[in-house]
């Protein structure tokens, strides 16, 4: 596949490497390790997150130029309330800069933001600069680029079941298709391609439904040293892999 003009020699390489052919469509990412990733630098886990930010822009450039048609981070789980309210309030803070600064960028590059998850309990400010986004983007076509923000898979799953419920399904009715068109993602494909970075081999309530056959990639980087060279590692990774789907060879 052809580098993008700005690739240092070993990234065009791996960009070389690369079969435009057989590349995921969706890619979601659990970006892991940013406080760790400041406490060996001996910074504040502000600055790690602030670094968290800029591998964010990174990923969606590089996304951008590999053509895909979606990817999803996530960027604030249920569980991410009990952090210390100080850096609960550091992370809304960079995330309302973050939809601020980022506007006018998606907006030229044709990008759609979504949010997965609950934005009622973001505070006000916050919340309403993300749905100013969103609103915003909404008619852009060339990226899908959806944040799990107060996002938990668990509870996306019980909220379309008590939809459906509520609209009085019969047993027959609740289907796969029925319960995955009340999900967050209604209407997107599933992800092709999860990365966790950091180490941690775990899933963490992140898209528990969509990720049934989504091919999983581990690595020790942290975050905010997950460059184009890490992203281009993990797509030829998984370029090598033969996707079953449940069929005769396997799962
Ligand atoms: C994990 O690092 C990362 C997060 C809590 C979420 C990622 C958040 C950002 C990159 C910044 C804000 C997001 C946006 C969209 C502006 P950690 O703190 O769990 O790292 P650790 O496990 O090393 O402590």
């Amino acid at each position: 596949m052809q580098a993008p003009g700005t690739a240092t020699p070993e990234e065009r390489k791996l960009w070389e490497q690369l079969d435009p052919d057989r590349l995921p469509g969706h890619v979601a990412i659990i970006m892991d390790g940013n406080g760790r990733w400041a406490c060996s630098r001996k910074l504040s886990r502000v600055k790690g997150h602030k670094a968290g930010v800029r591998a964010i822009r990174r990923a969606v450039d590089n996304v951008l130029h590999l053509g895909l048609n979606a990817i999803t981070i996530y960027a604030f789980s249920t569980e991410n309330w009990g952090r210390p309210d100080f850096e609960v309030s550091v992370l809304m803070t960079l995330l309302r800069q973050f939809v601020r600064i980022e506007r006018d960028r998606l907006m030229e590059k044709n990008v759609r933001l979504r949010v997965l998850g609950d934005l009622s309990r973001l505070p006000a400010p916050v919340r309403s600069a993300v749905e100013q986004i969103i609103e915003d983007t909404s008619g852009n076509t060339r990226l899908d680029f959806n944040i799990a923000i107060n996002y938990g898979g668990r509870d996306e799953i019980l909220r379309a079941v008590r939809s459906l419920v509520s609209r009085g399904l019969r047993p027959e009715e609740v289907t796969e298709a029925a319960l995955a068109g009340e999900l967050y993602t209604r209407g997107q494909s599933d992800p092709d391609l999860l990365i966790r970075t950091s180490g941690e081999l775990r899933i963490s309530n992140f898209l528990l439904w969509q990720l049934a056959y989504t091919e999983l990639y581990f690595t020790d980087v942290y975050w905010p040293d997950f460059d184009t060279g890490e992203m281009l590692t993990a797509l030829i990774n998984y370029q090598q892999r033969t996707r079953r789907f449940g069929g005769v060879d396997g799962d």
